[in-house]
């Protein structure tokens, strides 16, 4: 791997089970094509994901399912270094000492925080929900990278790893990398297939309203034949007027690398059946291999397991690292850490 290539990080929460089409045309396509240009470090954020209550069965489950289907859809561990979180340690050490660079009123104003607090109420809100973008912040300054791909909903965390970074930096002598976040934003924005006003997501959708990989594909023809569209008969791109039909050609187009123009013609004169058939049926074949390449890695839990193992070790190489520099720059006394 080359190393002076710029380095990217970006995580995942392993709380999905299966992953859905808008995670993976909205972000793993381009954590895939992105191990090519770059020294690129991907995680499953178990630790993240303990925010909420899990079961812990199915937390173990769904974090080798998400490295599973991470390797399926073509994450490959000699062109990127995939991991768990809660296998390097060092992520919640940095964590602390960015917490203690932290304002209350800072993390206060995160948005993401507010959102999912004010959902669940105030009693069952956890102090690590609140610190949650803290130890995303140390997630990325761990590994000091250049370039953090997310979806437009984390950008605010990316800002306040610039802060915080930038804040460490000055107060104790230059130590991180300051990250640029890599928006993903021209990329695919795939919506509920039933509410095309709100964003694909396994906490906001309807069964109905998502595209699951692991699905059986007879199941997702149904959702996409019944996604729900206006009653004009034009095929057009136009998200303001027509955001069912705008929804179902962006999948088109991003699936099919096509140009959404090149499918608004394609498409010309017929009507919305024809597209949701044609839709279907190119859903049911990309998923078919990654089905099966999910399921082969499923059914073999040890190389799985070494396979992340391996991850951590090379992750850890470079955590170590940093957070033995970070600890040495604010005073702490060397010791066995
Ligand atoms: N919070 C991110 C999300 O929900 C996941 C995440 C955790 C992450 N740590 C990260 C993303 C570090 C990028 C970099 O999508």
């Amino acid at each position: 791997m080359a190393n002076d290539r710029p380095r990217v990080l970006s995580g995942i929460q392993p709380t999905s089970g299966s992953f859905h089409i808008g995670n993976y045309l909205g972000a793993v396509r381009q954590w895939v094509a992105m191990q090519e240009t770059h020294d690129a470090f991907y995680m499953v954020v178990d630790l993240h994901a303990l925010t909420l209550p899990q079961d812990p069965a199915q937390l173990r489950g769904n974090t080798r399912l998400a490295a599973a289907q991470l390797l399926a859809t073509g994450l490959d561990p000699e062109r990127c270094t995939l991991f768990v979180q809660s296998h390097v340690p060092e992520h919640t050490q940095l964590s602390w000492l960015m917490e203690c660079l932290t304002g209350f009123g800072e993390a206060s104003r995160m948005t993401q925080f507010k959102d999912k607090s004010s959902r669940q109420g105030a009693d069952r809100t956890s102090v690590g929900l609140f610190t949650y973008p803290i130890l995303q912040v140390a997630d990325i300054l761990l590994y000091q990278a250049n370039r953090v791909p997310v979806g437009e909903d984390q950008r605010q965390h990316v800002e306040l790893t610039r802060n915080l970074a930038e804040r460490f930096n000055s107060r104790y002598g230059r130590t991180f990398t300051v990250p640029e976040p890599h928006i993903l934003r021209e990329t695919a924005k795939i919506f509920d297939l039933q509410d095309p006003a709100i964003k694909m997501s396994k906490s906001a959708s309807s069964p109905k309203g998502i595209i699951d990989l692991l699905d059986d594909p007879k199941a997702s023809a149904k959702k996409i034949k019944s996604a729900v569209t206006d009653t004009g008969t034009e095929i057009r791109f136009d998200p303001e007027n027509k955001p069912g039909i705008s929804n179902l050609l962006t999948i088109y187009g991003t699936l099919t690398d096509s140009a959404v123009a090149d499918v608004e013609q394609k498409y010309e004169g017929k009507g919305y059946g024809a597209l949701k058939t044609d839709l279907a049926e190119i859903v049911s074949e990309w998923a078919a291999p990654f089905r099966t390449r999910t399921q082969e890695y499923l059914d073999d839990p040890e190389t799985l397991d070494s396979l992340l193992a391996k991850g951590a070790e090379k992750a850890r190489a470079v955590a170590v690292e940093t957070l033995a520099q970070a600890y040495d720059k604010v005073g702490l006394l060397p010791g066995k850490h």
